[in-house]
Parts: structure tokens; sequence; C-alpha cells
């Protein structure tokens, strides 16, 4: 038998965060002929599978019934006591107990707006922003408010101004090689950052997936080492582009408060993040030598980089300015007046590529010229034929801004 009423219905927020229209045309890009510039996702013939399948290996074999155990929200002891060797070997000095092992760095995220936000509240996110982090404060029912920006990353001065003007929260930024621009904030910024933390009472999220995907350049000291920052930075870490996503192992390491407030959160979204899982990353730490590995990803990746660069003069019209990341996964290109990304991007799939239009990026008013590259999953051989189908498919394009 078949129930008349209708189901109560959907919460508001979903309505209110939303899909995107853009999620659909990008699906049809899962094609196996079309070159996706548009996804983020590390090179799979990079994955040290070897490696990473010794690890599982030697779990099983020595610790069969703690892998396949329940285990503590805050994470397993051997993996936070290597990654926090990771932090302080980098000047931020950090204990195991300092770090709440997570779900990917994208539950790190949930928990902070779990942990900190009240409906209404303000977020300060830089511009253009991490789409996920858009959507993750979104569902928070906070407010979300753009500072904006140059190629170095958020302007100080803007944050300042907001800060005081807004009563924010906190302000979540991705400093070294951004996604969605690959943009790495300078030094003295990073130490104004703290400093307006500082003075004006505010959380900074710093959100560090890419940073170790260095190609070349000096590494930036994280916010979170600069005076004033101390106790008040999040910063969050991440497996996914170094070892491998499937495994969704992040890091949030936090003041003690905040930390178990995250915790609790946790407790009540997963319980703990899957253990087999966090005791083949231990493994590995311990017996590999992660840095290694990431040293000969970055080679290839920087390839791949310098492949794009060299394919874009031809691909894009006349006018077109682009980013040159000196690390992890992505390109922003802004294409002149009065190019529309996102009203020229099925047509360009037509041409069987795809790149992701800068709009969603954007917290404030979208800079509708704008789009992200993905250099990392292709070959140079790739790259260049995916960047020949691109400039045909904006060749054959009216500018199209509506
Ligand atoms: C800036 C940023 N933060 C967080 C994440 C989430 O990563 P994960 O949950 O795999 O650690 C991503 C993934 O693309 C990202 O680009």
């Amino acid at each position: 038998m078949t129930s008349s009423s209708p189901v109560p219905s959907l919460a508001a927020r979903v309505a209110a965060v939303g899909g995107s229209p853009v999620r659909d045309i990008l699906a049809v890009t899962e094609r196996p002929e079309v070159v996706n510039f548009a996804g983020g996702l590390p090179a799979p013939e990079l994955f040290d599978t070897e490696g990473i399948a010794a690890a599982y290996r030697d779990v099983f074999a020595e610790l069969p019934g703690r892998a396949l155990q329940y285990a503590t929200t805050e994470g397993d002891p051997a993996l936070r006591s290597a990654l926090a060797a990771r932090h302080t070997v980098r000047g931020l000095p950090t204990a195991a107990d300092g770090l709440l092992v997570t779900t990917g760095s994208q539950q790190a995220l949930s928990l902070l707006a779990t942990a900190l936000l009240e409906p209404g509240d303000t977020v300060l996110v830089e511009e253009p922003c991490y789409l996920a982090a858009l959507q993750t404060f979104g569902f928070a029912g906070a407010r979300i408010v753009a500072v904006p920006g140059d190629g170095d990353g958020v302007d100080p001065d803007a944050l300042a101004e907001l800060v005081v003007r807004e009563r924010p929260k906190l302000f979540y930024t991705v400093p070294t090689f951004q996604n969605p621009t690959g943009r790495t904030l300078p030094a003295a910024r990073r130490a104004a950052v703290a400093s307006v933390a500082a003075r004006h009472g505010v959380w900074i999220v710093e959100d560090d997936p890419y940073g170790e995907l260095r190609f070349e350049g000096e590494r930036v000291p994280w916010i979170a080492t600069y005076p004033g920052a101390e106790d008040r930075t999040v910063l969050l870490g991440s497996l996914s582009k170094v070892m491998a996503p499937g495994m969704r192992l992040g890091w949030l390491r936090a003041p003690a408060a905040l930390r178990r407030a995250c915790a609790v959160a946790k407790q009540a979204a997963d319980l703990h993040t899957p253990t087999v899982n966090q005791l083949a990353a231990a493994r590995y730490l311990a017996d590999r030598d992660l840095d290694a590995h990431v040293a000969r990803v970055a080679v290839v990746y920087r390839e791949r980089r310098d492949a794009m660069l060299a394919g874009l003069p031809d691909a894009l019209p006349r006018g077109s300015t682009w980013s040159r990341p000196e690390g992890g996964m992505f390109l922003w290109v802004r294409l002149p007046e009065p190019y529309d990304t996102t009203a020229l991007l099925p047509r360009v799939v037509e041409h069987d590529v795809a790149y992701v239009p800068g709009a969603p990026f954007h917290a404030g008013a979208p800079d509708r010229g704008t789009l992200r590259l993905c250099f990392v999953t292709q070959t140079p051989e790739e790259i260049g034929e995916g960047l020949r189908r691109l400039a045909k498919g904006l060749a054959g394009q009216p500018p199209g801004r509506g």
C-alpha cells in the first residue's frame, strides 16, 4: 500500500546552500575522452600504491584486532605523534595531543563550523574562496563576507577594516597555493594577518592541504607561527594531496578548548576516522619517507604546470592573464571583458575539455571572466591537447556576457 501524504520538506538550509548548475555540466566531463582540467584530482599514477598497500598489509598482519576495531575520537596516538613531529620540524612545535585527526580536512571545516558558529554569525573568507568551505559555512547559517585581495592573496588592510566593521567569528584562508588561484600569501602579509587577529579578536582558520607541494621558491612559514596568532589560529592539514585522498585523513591543530569542542562535534558526526586508515598511515610514516615521495611527485607536477603555462598563450584570447603558482595543483585564468566563463562552459565542453568557471568561488560579486584549471592530473601531452581544444572552444564563441 502506498501512502498519499507528502513527506516533510527538506531543511531550509539545503535550499539556501543549493546545488550548482556547473556541477551538472561538469558531470559530463567524466567521459574518458574529455580532458578534464576541472577536477581537483591528484595524479593517481603517482600514488605510492606499493608503499601504501604494504602498510595496510603490515597493519592487518600485526594488529588486525585494533585495525578493525572502534577507536578514540581524537585519533590514533602513533599517527598523531608522527603528524605532530612534522609540524615541529617545520617550525611549529606541536605535541601529539595538540592534534585532532579528522576524516579529511573537509571534516575539520564542518567541525569548526559546529563548534564556533551560531546561525547569523559572520565569517570572513578570502576572495575567491575554496568552494566547499563556502558550502560548509553556508550550511552553518553563517553570513559570509568576502575580503578582497590581489595576486598575492588577501589584503591585510581590507581584512582589518572588515574585522572591525563586521565583527566576524573567524577568517578562513588557504595561504599557500590556494584553491582556486594557486597564489601564496607572502610572509609580511601573514604577519599582518596574525596581527589583525591578535588586535581585534578573531579566529584564523589556516587551511593548508597544498603547502608541501612546492616546486620552486622558498617555503613561507604558517600564519600560526607569527606573533599574535598562537592562541587563535586553527591549522588544518591533510594527507589527501601528499599520500592519497581516498584514505580520508586530515587533522586540525587548535588551542585546547576549541580542539575539545571539535572532538565532541566529531563524536556526533562519525565517532572517529576509520581506524585501519589511521594505522596504515602511521605505519607508512614510520617505515617510509613521505617527504621523498612528495619530492618525486613535485618534479612531475612541475613539468605539468610548465606544460600548461607553455600552452596558455596560444589557447586563450588576447588580453587574458593567469597566475604562475610555485606549487600546488591549480592555476587561475582571467579572460578579458566581456567573456563569461559560466556561459561559455557548455560549448567548451562540446570540444571535450573542461574547466571550472570562477563565479561559484566568489562570496562577493563574481568575476565572470575567471576560471580554474587543474594542471596535475594529465600528462604534458594531454595538457597540450586539452589546451588546443580549449582554444577551439573559446575561439568559436561569442564572448557572451549576458
Ligand atoms: C583548500 C582545501 N581545503 C580542504 C580540502 C579537502 O581536502 P580533504 O578533505 O581531502 O583533506 C580541499 C580539497 O580539495 C581543499 O582544496
